[in-house]
């Protein structure tokens, strides 16, 4: 096991009604306060209401930016910057999914930073100060809600990319399951495979001892699994929406983590594909995860058949390990196409004529992944798997 430290100042407030106590958890942080959320859907459900009325009542002075889109954009980040640094604002209210967190999150450190904000994307400026962050979280998936990272689109090439600190990690996250009830189910769908996807980044290690962490992440991915179907079935099941509320949080807050070197190749490649495409984050891994895992699994099968076998139950083939290890990829693959994901690049209508500059700009900065590194050439016959 490796040395570690783990450090998650995320105050985690749970379950129903609990989006009521926004205004007394954010008043601590300031008066001045810019509420940040998507393209509606936090009015419809009548959440926008119930927030604003809460931090009226802690007489908090409200500024408002709407309009994140999924992918969220460096454009309406840099509105948000400005709007933070003319008006002093103390504190940023993500309300939504991991695209207005994200979008928070850059707007955050953009406001205490005198460059551009891109300068954090592409590593000519590093985050020193944040303004601090809070969230009410409406879709269980990309676990902004509690981790350092943020991933901005730039309108400006296509760019698609992730920067990270603990200064950007907010302060609370308040997850109330029964916010996720209008959730369409491909929404929901993209959430479990992109939570599932943070898991599996982390479980494909070269790290050896690691038992603890290896069955808290066959855990997590069981206990989605076993919910995965009744949420989409059920929509309004409180104790199955709890669950992959929970498991969302837990598959990328550094617990499963800790000890260990994660992979992250197929997030970086999935990036350039919604970079280019727009296409949900969730429905990109669940088309690069498998055919990433094809590409790489003969490194380590001891590995892939222990997720085989525990994960998915497949039994042992003593004297065929490839075959037991190949049997816990296609089980993935056949879960992923049951909660209605696509698992190929057609299922989208993605042809083969960006592979070879999606591979090049993927790799630009350095190989992708650490379990197996890959260069351009590797990621080029990672996309030819997934077609
Ligand atoms: O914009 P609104 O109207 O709110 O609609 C959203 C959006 O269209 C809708 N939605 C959210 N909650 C809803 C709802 N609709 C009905 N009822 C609700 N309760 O869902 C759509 C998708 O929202 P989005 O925020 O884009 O989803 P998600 O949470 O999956 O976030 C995806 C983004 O997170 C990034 C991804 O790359 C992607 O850009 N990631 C961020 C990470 C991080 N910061 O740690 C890690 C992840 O790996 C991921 O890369
Ligand atoms: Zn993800």
């Amino acid at each position: 096991m490796q040395n570690f430290t783990f450090d998650n100042k995320t105050k985690i407030i749970f379950g129903k009604d609990k989006e009521q106590v926004v205004g007394e958890e954010s008043v601590v942080y300031g008066k001045k306060l810019l509420l940040h959320y998507g393209g509606g859907s936090i009015k419809e459900s009548g959440l926008y209401d119930t927030v604003l009325n809460s931090l009226k009542e802690q007489n908090i002075e409200v500024y408002e930016l709407g309009g994140v889109k999924p992918n969220p954009r460096v454009s309406l980040v840099r509105e948000g910057v400005t709007l933070c640094k003319e008006n002093n604002i103390d504190f940023i209210l993500a309300v939504g999914g991991g695209s207005v967190i994200d979008s928070a999150k850059a707007i955050a450190a953009g406001a205490k930073y005198d460059g551009d904000v891109w300068d954090f994307f592409t590593g000519k400026g590093a985050v020193t100060e944040c303004l601090p962050i809070g969230v009410v979280l409406t879709i269980p998936a990309a676990g902004s809600e509690s981790s350092a990272g943020t991933v901005i689109t730039n309108e400006d090439g296509d760019y698609k990319r992730a920067t990270g600190s603990l200064l950007m990690r907010p302060q609370f996250a308040i997850l109330n399951p029964v916010l996720t009830y209008t959730l369409p189910s491909y929404q929901t769908a993209c959430g479990v495979t992109d939570m599932m996807a943070h898991i599996l980044e982390r479980y494909f290690t070269n790290e050896k001892n690691v038992e603890l962490t290896d069955r808290l992440c066959e855990a997590t991915l069981k206990t989605i699994i076993n919910n995965a179907h009744t949420v989409i079935e059920e929509p309004t099941n409180y104790d199955a929406r709890a669950e992959i509320m929970w498991a969302g949080t837990i598959a990328h807050n550094d617990l499963l983590d800790t000890g260990r070197i994660g992979d992250w190749a197929s997030h970086d490649i999935e990036h350039e594909i919604s970079g280019i495409y727009d296409i949900a984050h969730g429905a990109g891994l669940a088309i690069i995860f498998p055919a990433w895992m094809k590409y790489v699994y003969k490194h380590d099968i001891n590995r892939f058949v222990q997720f085989a076998n525990r994960v998915w139950d497949v039994e042992i083939d003593l004297n065929n390990p490839e075959k037991t290890a190949l049997a816990g990829i296609k089980k993935l693959e056949q879960f992923f196409s049951s909660i209605g994901m696509p698992v190929s690049l057609k299922e989208v209508d993605i042809n083969d004529e960006h592979f070879t500059e999606m591979a090049k700009k993927a790799t630009e900065r350095w190989p992708l992944g650490n379990f197996v590194k890959l260069h351009a050439d590797d990621v080029e016959k990672i996309y030819q798997l997934a077609r």
